[in-house]
């Protein structure tokens, strides 16, 4: 048995689609910051006696679907172990979950963890990566803390694609974004990979996304590199409106925002405006998360909770990495 914790991250350059769909490789490469504020929590025990593997969300037996994706990922892991256990998971999210805050990166990232060290694994962190990758790929980034770089790689069998730190510990202590949650934490309306690869399928705008990425990824690396934080801003919220344009020409459309994703979108430009650093981006789900400091995160929250339809609003640092935590850990 074992207890791992992991933050979500928010992207700041996008992953919006793959390259092979069965070992889940991205398209292109992705930059995120890992967030502590939004933390999940789950524990794996291997079981000898149990017939099926087991799930359990915040207490209650979780979706089928849920349960179908963690045995599926589970099988991974049992296989690198060579077990054949089935297991229970007891998993909590300290935030929403499938509503567009990234549940899927901290879920999959502390279920590898805690797993593969339950199943007697004892994988370095770039193996962590891969395996997390394989149940979502955004949960590469979230084995590591603070700002994060994720690359698509070339290699046929994935091994190449795999998350690392970027050193960038002033800009890391600064930084803050602030949730602002659309809509209550609703479930979103659509699953982010059956909508990538609508997008990749039916969108005349993918290749213009896919075109865009490479570039944001140098001038976001080369923002961090000179501690930058407004350049990183700018390519931040221009990237997000690039992955939301390809999703809105997809055919048909997919239109995560809510009149008060818009209304929050003013609000930030509103902000920039009046001399605030804020700077906005959006994942596949109606909420509004907002890049900036820790001068200006109070008054960009206050701003943010005062939009018409922003339900809830979290102020959130830099997390660190994935880990082993002590059993019965929140
Ligand atoms: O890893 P997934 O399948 O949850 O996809 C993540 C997609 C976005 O959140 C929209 C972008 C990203 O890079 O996190």
């Amino acid at each position: 048995m074992a207890t791992a914790r992991a933050c979500a991250n928010i992207a700041l350059v996008k992953y919006w689609g793959k390259r092979d769909a069965a070992l889940n490789l991205p398209a292109a490469g992705s930059l995120s910051l890992t967030l502590d504020a939004l933390t999940t929590v789950t524990t794996v025990r291997f079981d000898d006696g149990l017939a099926d593997d087991q799930m359990r969300l915040g207490g209650a037996p979780a979706p089928a679907a849920m349960l179908g994706r963690a045995s599926v990922f589970l099988d991974r892991v049992r296989a690198l172990a060579g077990i054949t256990s089935r297991a229970s998971i007891d998993t909590i999210n300290h935030f929403p979950t499938a509503s567009g805050l990234a549940s899927s990166a901290s879920g999959f990232a502390a279920l590898a963890v805690a797993a593969s060290r339950a199943a007697g694994l004892d994988l370095d962190d770039a193996a962590l990566s891969r395996l997390s990758r394989l149940g979502s790929g955004s949960a590469a980034r979230s084995i590591f803390g603070g700002f994060v770089r994720m690359d698509a790689g070339t290699r046929a069998d994935g091994e190449d694609a795999v998350a690392r730190p970027i050193d960038t510990a002033a800009l890391a202590a600064r930084v803050r974004m602030i949730v602002a949650e659309v809509g209550g934490g609703a479930v979103k309306s659509h699953g982010s990979r059956d909508a990538m690869e609508h997008c990749a399928e039916t969108s005349p705008l993918y290749a213009g996304w896919l075109a865009v990425v490479p570039r944001d990824l140098v001038a976001a690396e080369d923002a961090l590199a000179r501690d930058d934080l407004a350049a990183l801003g700018e390519i931040a919220e221009a990237n997000a409106l690039a992955m939301h344009a390809s999703a809105i020409a997809a055919r048909p459309a997919i239109i995560y925002w809510q009149p008060a994703t818009l209304a929050a979108l003013a609000e930030v430009r509103a902000l920039r405006a009046a001399g605030r650093a804020a700077w906005a981006t959006m994942d596949a789900g109606p909420h509004v998360k907002v890049l900036t400091t820790s001068d200006d995160a109070v008054a960009v929250a206050q701003a943010m909770a005062a939009v018409a339809g922003v339900t809830a609003v979290t102020i959130a640092a830099a997390g660190g990495p994935a880990e082993i935590v002590p059993a019965g850990a929140a």
